[in-house]
């Protein structure tokens, strides 16, 4: 065995090492920070494929008044392929901190590797001590198991502080607090999305993003243990071996590497690997009986504590698309039914996915259960898979934070070490260093990935400069299945269509990029939304989009005909409407003015889409962004509700929606969304009143070239309403048509959706019968007038949220619901209802909060 080699020589092999490991997946993430810390070590080790870096030549920053480099006896700990980091500990006497210099915000993980050994007085396994960053404790009163097992924590963490300081605390009496080895990476910022689904009680969890998690089970289903050296984020994910009850037949299913559809997934290689997705369980339904059985895991967990669990789907098993619908549960609770993983493909096999769920409180055992069952809709084909599984613990623990600061002006590479006394190098060790570092292979070459990565990359305090070349090539593919999902369009046909996407042809801009209307050759025409590359939408909620908005399919809701994503594209292609806004029709037009009859029939159309957003899918979607301007009209003027979705997209989009909101919706907010920050259904009802009121006044929502009291069209108009003279204000041009009953109901209308707490608020089904109230109360005359609808109405069940199954579709029981399935524009409506209860996963993402 080898025993020494010059210092020169393993910095050049550690050097080689690491130029080479990013040189071959130089498309894959890089990490901004990439901190691997060998504690209590005066000699880096290679491990996976990396180099830890020994903690003596300081790459973080120890600040510790009585801290021992310590190493355990030879062999101690082998046969796992990170034991050379289990060799060596550092160990505490006292309060004692790293500090991590972060070049980047945002996720990270934080990983750290305890193994309990002696070493001259101290004995480890004795240890007890908390663990805690400046914001969260991540151990309380751990103790090392004081078999030879090495324990293993990985916490994912927003930091939102340029420095990272991990703090030991020794707690017992005398005893120490220690650490073998401490890795903190930074991770894609959109791994944890920050609205996840909640099980029970049914809901929408916002806040993910700033929530600590700490990684209790990652679990490769079906396929084999995935090594550090194997994952884009140095993950390990775990067999299902000891999780798996074998109680039903299962089948394990394999795909060939790099073959899976990723460039068409929802789901990255960051998200989960190839060997994750590549491989899976399958569940086994006899042909000949009639039972339903469900493939089932289960975890040991703390009890009532609350998880993200994240299941990670790719249909690697089918043969033809369509075929696969199954449902998914945490514990007794479902989290999706009927979820069709074509679909999610847009009609393509082996695409990855995943779907998030949050279980509040585990259950009081302490057992936590993962089942998959088949679909109780189709009996032909009944089947489930899963291939991956991640559950991570929320609010890690209660106790209070410690910090042990370094001292002002610290820098690392001057490695501060005070009092540490440098521990016996082994010349064993460097031999297996020397081992690890011949015995290095090559990492897979990874397909590229949308990712950017030239960047400089701190590697272990060292810098290599990693020249990102991205393949930009997006073959279009065919999606392998005719019919609904197929809504991909060719570049050239846009481009041609637009002439070359000609400022001419532009009929809007928003925060997304420029609307262009295009011409088809067979003379049909298209509003086409080119995405600004320098938009900070990215491909995910660009799809996720496409999702949302091709199972929305109504009346009156502008369709989404297709989509272009060649060439790094983002288009979305959707009818055009013809007469353009209801608001250019209302003022600052020279158009016509709309008949007041007119006026109300657009108002109930665009009512009827609305409730159609809020009550057609098991979760309520809410439009956020309710306004004249969003409002559509074809040539019929027929109203269709526009830009629904857009407005809920990913977080930065959001921000500079959020800006955009304030500046171009404003004078449409709900007070109550504006003060508590809440969203509900119930703010778009708000927004629809104000816009009411803008189609019976004809007037801007916000005129500041009025008088102070007028500016506002909502607080102006109310007052009026209140004191029973909005007939005072409404629009001159139509005055004299106006039939006092119909403007008695509607200005009664106006004011429940105005109320200052969304409670007091209608629904939209209720708004939508009030407004047809109307309408008949105009053409009818004064002989209705003495029914009070509202309050009739407001007694109708329509504020249960419900779940819309195919089932319940074909045997649809319109006076139940105030639904008007009539008005749905085609049968897809239909079938893209079937996933309604599936498709949480892209409302989850372009929804930014469910009541
Ligand atoms: C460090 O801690 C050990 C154990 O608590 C103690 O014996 C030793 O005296 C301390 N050394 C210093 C310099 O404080
Ligand atoms: C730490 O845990 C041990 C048992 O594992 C318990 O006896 C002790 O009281 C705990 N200490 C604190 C401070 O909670
Ligand atoms: C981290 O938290 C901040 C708020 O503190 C948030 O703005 C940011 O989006 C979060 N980052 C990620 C990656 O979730
Ligand atoms: C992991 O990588 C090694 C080579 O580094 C390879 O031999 C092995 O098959 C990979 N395992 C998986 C599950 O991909
Ligand atoms: C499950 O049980 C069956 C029969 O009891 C056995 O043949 C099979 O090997 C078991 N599978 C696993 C993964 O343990
Ligand atoms: C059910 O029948 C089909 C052919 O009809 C066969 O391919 C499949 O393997 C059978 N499944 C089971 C679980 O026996
Ligand atoms: C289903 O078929 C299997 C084998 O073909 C047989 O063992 C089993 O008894 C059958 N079950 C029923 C309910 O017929
Ligand atoms: C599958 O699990 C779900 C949730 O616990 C349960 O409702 C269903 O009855 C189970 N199916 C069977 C056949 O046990
Ligand atoms: C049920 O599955 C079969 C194929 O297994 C398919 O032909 C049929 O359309 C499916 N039915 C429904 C309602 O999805
Ligand atoms: C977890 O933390 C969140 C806030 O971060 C809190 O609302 C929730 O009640 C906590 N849950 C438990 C089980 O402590």
């Amino acid at each position: 065995m080898e025993l020494t080699r010059p210092l020169a020589l393993r910095l050049l092999l550690a050097l080689s090492v690491a130029t080479w490991g990013f040189g071959t997946c130089r498309a894959a993430f890089t990490p901004a920070d990439n901190y691997l810390i060998n504690c209590g070590s005066t000699i880096n080790a290679a491990v996976d494929g990396r180099v830890f870096v020994a903690d003596s030549s300081g790459p973080a920053i120890l600040t510790s008044p009585n801290s021992t480099a310590a190493t355990a006896s030879p062999n101690a700990v082998s046969g796992f392929d990170d034991a050379m980091l289990y060799q060596t500990a550092r160990i505490f006497a006292s309060p004692s901190s790293y500090a991590f210099r972060l070049k980047s915000r945002g996720r990270h993980f934080v990983r750290l590797r305890f193994f309990a050994f002696k070493y001259q007085g101290y004995d480890l396994t004795t240890a007890a001590f908390k663990v805690s960053t400046q914001d969260v404790v991540l151990l309380d009163n751990f103790t090392a198991p004081s078999t030879s097992s090495p324990v293993f924590k990985e916490y994912s963490l927003n930091v939102t502080k340029d420095m990272l300081i991990l703090t030991f605390v020794p707690l017992g009496n005398g005893t120490p607090a220690f650490v073998n080895a401490i890795e903190v990476i930074s991770v894609p910022d959109d791994l944890i999305t920050d609205s996840v689904q909640i099980v029970d009680p049914v809901g929408q969890y916002l806040g993910m993003s700033v929530q600590p998690l700490q990684t209790f089970f990652r679990i490769n289903v079906g396929g084999p243990k995935v090594t550090p050296d194997n994952d884009t984020l140095w993950r390990t994910w775990d067999t299902d071996q000891s999780s798996f009850v074998n109680s039903t037949a299962t089948e394990l299913a394999t795909f060939p590497p790099g073959n899976l559809n990723f460039q068409n997934g929802l789901a990255t290689e960051e998200d989960a690997p190839d060997s994750v997705y590549g491989t899976a369980r399958q569940l086994l339904v006899p042909n000949n009986t009639s039972s339903m059985p469900n493939m089932t895991w289960e975890f040991d967990v703390d009890a009532r504590s609350s998880y993200l669990i994240r299941f990670h789907f790719c249909d690697i098993v089918s043969k033809a698309p369509y075929q696969l619908l199954f449902d998914v549960y945490v514990d007794s609770w479902s989290v999706v039914k009927d979820l069709d993983l074509s679909d999610k493909g847009l009609g393509s096999l082996a695409v990855p996915y995943y779907i998030d769920a949050l279980l509040p409180s585990s259950d009081p055992s302490g057992k936590l259960s993962v089942k998959i069952g088949p679909s109780a809709i189709n009996i032909t084909a009944r089947d489930g898979i899963l291939n991956g599984l991640e559950i991570m613990k929320m609010n890690i623990s209660t106790g209070s934070v410690v910090v042990v600061p370094p001292p002002a002006g610290a820098k690392s590479h001057l490695g501060v070490i005070l009092g540490s006394v440098l521990g016996v190098v082994a010349a064993v060790i460097i031999g297996i260093v020397i081992c690890f570092l011949f015995r290095r292979k090559k990492k897979p070459q990874r397909p590229p990935t949308r990712r950017t990565s030239s960047s400089w990359t701190p590697l272990n305090g060292l810098s290599f400069l990693t020249t990102g070349s991205r393949t930009t090539t997006r073959t279009t593919l065919t999606s392998g299945t005719s019919g609904d999902t197929s809504y991909r369009i060719p570049f050239v046909v846009l481009q041609d269509a637009t002439n070359h996407f000609d400022e001419q042809m532009v009929i809007g801009v928003g925060g997304f990029g420029k609307v262009y209307k295009a011409v088809m050759q067979d003379g049909s025409k298209l509003a086409v939304k080119r995405g600004n590359q320098k938009s900070h939408q990215g491909l995910r909620e660009f799809r996720t989009e496409i999702e949302l908005l091709s199972g929305l399919r109504h009346r009156h809701l502008v369709s989404l005909i297709g989509y272009c994503d060649e060439h790094n594209e983002m288009i979305l292609v959707y009818e055009y409407m013809e007469k353009g806004t209801l608001k250019s029709h209302l003022y600052g037009s020279d158009m016509p003015p709309l008949s007041w009859k007119k006026r109300l029939e657009i108002c109930i159309g665009a009512a009827r889409g609305l409730h159609y957003l809020h009550t057609g899918f098991a979760k309520s979607i809410i439009h956020r962004d309710v306004k004249s301007a969003n409002i559509l009209l074809d040539e019929n003027l027929l109203a269709k509700v526009s830009d629904f979705g857009l407005s809920k997209v990913g977080p930065e989009f959001d921000q500079t929606h959020v800006s955009t909101a304030v500046k171009g919706s404003f004078g449409y907010l709900d007070p109550e969304y504006f003060r508590r920050q809440k969203l509900t259904d119930k703010s778009d009802v708000y927004s629809f009143g104000v816009v009411l009121l803008e189609v019976i006044c004809a007037r801007p929502v916000i005129d500041p070239t009025l008088p102070r009291d007028m500016i506002n069209l909502a607080e102006w108009a109310i007052k009026w309403q209140k004191r029973g003279e909005l007939d005072q204000i409404i629009d001159q041009r139509i005055a004299g048509t106006v039939r006092p009953e119909a403007l008695r109901k509607f200005g009664e209308t106006v004011e429940k959706c105005l109320a200052e707490y969304g409670v007091e608020r209608p629904t939209m089904g209720d708004v939508l019968w009030n407004l047809e109230f109307v309408l008949q109360l105009q053409e009818a005359g004064p002989d209705m007038s003495n029914i009070d609808s509202m309050n009739q109405i407001s007694e109708l069940p329509s504020n249960d949220r419900r779940v819309v199954s195919s089932l319940e579709l074909s045997t649809a029981d319109a006076s139940r619901t105030p639904i008007d399935y009539s008005d749905m524009s085609t049968s897809n409506a239909f079938s893209q209802l079937v996933n309604a209860e599936g498709r949480h996963h892209q409302e989850r993402a372009t929804k930014n909060g469910i009541a």
